[in-house]
């Protein structure tokens, strides 16, 4: 692990077309490079400082430089006194139409809610608009942070026809299961995803700087006869989720 390290490093060296002049930040390109090859896996510890720059023939002070900005993009996070890891990511599939619930616990977290508004109200234009509902219709509303543990990870606000869920106190934790206990858990979703930068309001909910990087997500869900029975806006952090499709020829 460190050698590839050191190679890719001295690799980056010799290659005039790294243009990169400052030895920081050569070492912060290679040691980005070993972990989007997965050359370090997420959870892995990097060498310590000491190793890494005698290694490399650099000063102390150059590589706490080039990994204090990895640590900043989130790439890497330090323990005190246990040193510096690669960034777990929680690594979504695109192409299940599964819930936040669902997708935590399938890789062993613990995820949880904080309720920030869980009632019902009458349905917005704009949400009558998304969701085919007729003006003035009862909706429930849920606004919450979806936390994995300690970590939050997301900010939600969903919308779902009070016909179909007419108690917001039915949602406990997971949305997908009270609508699954009323036999209306969605069949089909369509979503839509962009970049975001985080404004303060979302960025302090999230633990993190504001105008950081953020995935905003859009989901509509229907059941089979065609009815929506979700509209739901999420701000995911973008230094700790990544979405993955997987994608056919046909
Ligand atoms: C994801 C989706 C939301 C959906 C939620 C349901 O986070 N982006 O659109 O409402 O899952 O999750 P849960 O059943 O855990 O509430």
């Amino acid at each position: 692990m460190e050698t590839t390290l050191a190679k890719e490093y001295r690799r980056l060296c010799r290659d005039p077309a790294s243009h990169q002049p400052l030895a920081y930040l050569r070492l912060r390109s290679a040691i980005r490079n070993v972990i989007e090859q997965r050359d370090i896996e997420p959870g892995h510890a990097l060498p310590s400082e000491r190793d890494l720059a005698r290694a490399l023939a650099l000063s102390r002070v150059t590589v706490r430089k080039a990994i204090a900005g990895l640590v900043e993009e989130g790439m890497l996070t330090q323990r005190h006194g246990a040193g510096t890891f690669v960034a777990e990511r929680i690594i979504k599939p695109m192409s299940r139409l599964t819930s936040f619930t669902e997708d935590l616990r399938a890789r062993g977290l613990n995820p949880r809610s904080e309720f920030f508004e869980r009632g019902i109200g009458e349905v917005t234009p704009e949400e009558s608009m998304a969701m085919n509902l007729s003006p003035g219709v009862a909706v429930v509303r849920l606004h919450r942070v979806r936390y994995a543990g300690e970590e939050p990870l997301a900010i939600e606000r969903s919308v779902v026809p009070a016909n179909l869920l007419p108690d917001p106190s039915l949602v406990d934790d997971s949305l997908y299961e009270a609508l699954e206990k009323r036999g209306c858990r969605p069949r089909r979703a369509l979503q839509r995803l962009r970049a975001v930068l985080l404004s303060a309001q979302h960025a302090r909910l999230l633990h993190v700087p504001t105008n950081s990087a953020g995935l905003a997500i859009e989901r509509r869900s229907f059941l089979d006869d065609g009815r929506v029975v979700e509209f739901t806006s999420s701000w995911y952090r973008g230094d700790i989720y990544d979405f993955v499709a997987e994608l056919h020829t046909d």
